[in-house]
């Protein structure tokens, strides 16, 4: 995979030109081809396998595509895996340092401050990340992945583990963060959430991007009057072979 300069209009930041994996004879992406924009808010649906995960993380650097670009460099990209990778014997504090320092940034005492205050883990900066609920867990994940202020932010499903009031936390402060002119985008399968939060949807299937819209859009490509969009969805899904 190659990283180049970007291209295209103003308020593009991220573009993906036929990205494509293989996994030895398996293709978990095939040519998916998408351009984002500054401040958009996107949500990654479809099956389980569909491949939303390889194509996050090819996205954001630590995976690489067996052919296709990238247009934004993989510094200016913050990952949130679905997995934590934090020291659970250090604290909130020290994770944070830990991390500002992997990724060499000038500042690192101001930085831990800025996502500290900005996460708001003041109050649990000194504790002992193992002991921290799974909803400041997470909040510390997208800290990490936030300690280069990028201009992209990309989440893989970020509200699975969490209750509906620590999902409604995220969202806002994902929204906040769209809303500053960060390009986020994040996988679920929770796809009422997708059409609650997200400006545009990407559907995938078997590694081929079936779609990308907004969620009135796709609920205008079935046809009948579905019940909500998780049934418009199903019937997209269903209407397409899968
Ligand atoms: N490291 C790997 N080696 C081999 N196959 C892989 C690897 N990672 C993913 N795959 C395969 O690639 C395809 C896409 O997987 P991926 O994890 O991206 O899907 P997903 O949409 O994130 O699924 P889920 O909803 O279950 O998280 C699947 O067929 C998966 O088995
Ligand atoms: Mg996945």
């Amino acid at each position: 995979m190659t990283t180049v300069a970007a291209t295209g209009p103003p308020s593009s930041t991220l573009t993906a030109r036929s990205l494509t994996k293989q996994f030895g004879a398996r293709t978990a992406l095939s040519s998916v081809s998408f351009e984002l924009s500054v401040g958009e808010l996107v949500a990654v649906i479809g099956p389980n396998g569909a491949g939303k995960t390889t194509l996050l993380s090819i996205l954001a650097g630590v995976q690489r595509a067996t052919s296709g670009e990238v247009t934004l460099a993989p510094e200016r990209i913050g990952w949130v895996p679905q997995q934590p990778a934090l020291y659970s014997k250090l604290s909130v504090a020290e994770n944070l340092r830990l991390f500002a320092r992997l990724e060499k940034l000038a500042d690192t005492e101001s930085a831990v401050e800025r996502m500290l205050t900005q996460t708001d883990l003041e109050q649990r900066a000194g504790e002992e990340v193992g002991r921290l609920s799974g909803g400041n867990q997470q909040r510390l994940n997208i800290a990490i992945g936030l300690l280069s202020e990028p201009a992209a932010l990309l989440l893989d499903e970020p509200s699975s583990s969490l209750d509906p009031r620590q999902r409604e936390r995220l969202w806002t402060f994902v929204g906040g963060l769209a809303g500053r002119g960060t390009t986020v985008v994040f996988s679920t399968h929770n796809v009422a959430e997708a059409e609650r939060y997200a400006d545009r949807v990407i559907v995938l299937a078997d590694g081929e991007l079936l779609f990308i819209g907004t969620p009135p859009e796709l609920e205008g490509t079935v046809g009948g009057d579905p019940r909500d969009f998780e049934t418009a969805f199903v019937r997209f899904l269903h209407s397409r072979g899968h």
